[in-house]
């Protein structure tokens, strides 16, 4: 579905307005949810209205998908089952023989999908530490997808997009090929930083974590200004049919509408709680974009809204593996779980849960250590949060 709402309104009159009509039917403010898989036809092929049969489109889907489109400033989005389904998507839209370049350090699952079930397809990956030193050596004659996740996972590593953007760029004066760059924008959400408007061609969310944002609904969305791509994605959306459900594209889409809210308080506390951490005598490092001492600051600075750090943290704790247990074992506020970016905080140990799947020696290159604590900051006061915290390292 197409973007919306005047450009002259700010993120937070979009967020609510966006795809968001007042039922011309009943009046009713907030939509209703559109059960119906099918559609009538008045003559066999001429539908009553735009819809005929759900999984191609459903009245919900199309309204949340006008109001990520809007939001990632983007002309086109597309909803899709989960955030793996929006990856596999993405990937099935590629040649056979294609390949990608790849980020190092990208959630375990899309690392999973990339060399166990791509590979099988004869797409092939490279995994290079930093997308924008490393591409332009990374890139084969059959390369077709960048793939750049920033912050990453789980170690908040941040890319300036618009570098890589610009060396792709040149590729394609100097070869004649397009190489699309996809951003997974996940852990920031569209209220922190918009990729398109950097220069990637494609940005995808796992809807599950900050725009639905109550972690009671999984779901992907791929946004782009391509009409080429989307008419491409659009295709694969109907034909593989991995689509969310209306009642799940409706949840996400009223999540969706206090994204501003949320993103903003998760920031303001993860801030202060990255500085807390900082100063701790049990911390040995401390990952958060918001530091001034990050090592990619100054695109913070560049790339995301008033330099918001976002909710995401990682740290290492003194103690090694056991150590990281013993404190995630005794956080009463944060909930030892995986997933990010709902209004709760939570709190994982990636080595062992997230990122359990990717060889030690890889892991451990890309700074996944035994001792490396993983934490997404909801939205409850930041004083009870950092307490939390601080009777947890004493017990550590
Ligand atoms: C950065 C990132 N991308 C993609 C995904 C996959 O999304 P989903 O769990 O909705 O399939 C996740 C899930 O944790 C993620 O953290």
């Amino acid at each position: 579905m197409t973007q919306d709402t005047d450009s002259q309104y700010g993120f937070g009159t979009q967020a609510i307005h966006a795809g968001a009509p007042i039922d011309p039917h009943t009046g009713a403010v907030i939509e209703p949810i559109s059960l119906s898989t099918t559609f009538g036809q008045s003559k066999p092929s001429v539908p009553l209205g735009v819809y005929e049969y759900s999984r191609s489109a459903n009245p919900n889907r199309d309204n949340f998908e006008i109001a990520v489109a809007t939001l990632e400033k983007a002309k086109y989005a597309l909803a899709l089952g989960s955030g793996s389904a929006a990856t596999a998507l993405i990937v099935q839209s590629l040649p056979v023989d294609s390949h990608i370049v790849s980020g190092a350090d990208v959630y375990g699952g899309t690392h999973r999908y990339f060399t166990k079930v791509a590979n099988t397809h004869g797409v092939t990956t490279t995994f290079v530490p930093d997308l924008a030193q490393d591409v332009k050596g990374a890139i084969k004659a059959n390369t077709r997808l960048v793939w750049l996740e920033t912050p990453s996972n789980p170690t908040l590593t941040v890319t300036d997009i618009a570098r890589v953007a610009e060396i792709l760029k040149e590729h394609e004066s100097t070869t004649g090929i397009k190489i699309p760059l996809v951003v997974d924008n996940t852990f920031l959400s569209p209220y922190v930083s918009n990729p398109l408007v950097h220069g990637a061609d494609v940005v995808v969310h796992s809807v599950t974590k900050y725009i639905n944002g109550h972690s009671d609904v999984v779901m992907g969305v791929i946004a782009t200004n391509s009409d080429s791509l989307h008419e491409r994605f659009r295709f694969l959306q109907n034909a593989l049919g991995s689509v969310p459900s209306p009642f799940d594209a409706w949840l996400a889409h009223r999540g969706l509408k206090t994204l501003h809210l949320r993103a903003r308080q998760a920031s303001t506390s993860a801030q202060q709680i990255a500085e807390y951490l900082n100063q701790h005598s049990k911390v040995s490092r401390v990952n958060y974009p918001g530091l001034k001492a990050h090592r990619n600051h100054e695109v913070v600075v560049r790339q995301h809204r008033d330099a918001l750090g976002g909710g995401m943290i990682s740290f290492r704790i003194k103690g090694g593996a056991q150590a990281a247990s013993d404190f995630t074992s005794n956080t009463k506020l944060f909930t030892l779980a995986e997933s990010l970016g709902g209004i709760e905080s939570l709190i994982e140990v990636p080595a062992i849960m997230t990122h359990g799947g990717i060889p030690q020696a890889e892991r451990e290159a890309n700074g996944v250590y035994d001792d490396l604590i993983r934490i997404s900051v909801g939205i409850e006061d930041t004083e009870d949060l950092i307490n939390d915290i601080e009777q947890a390292l004493a017990l550590a």
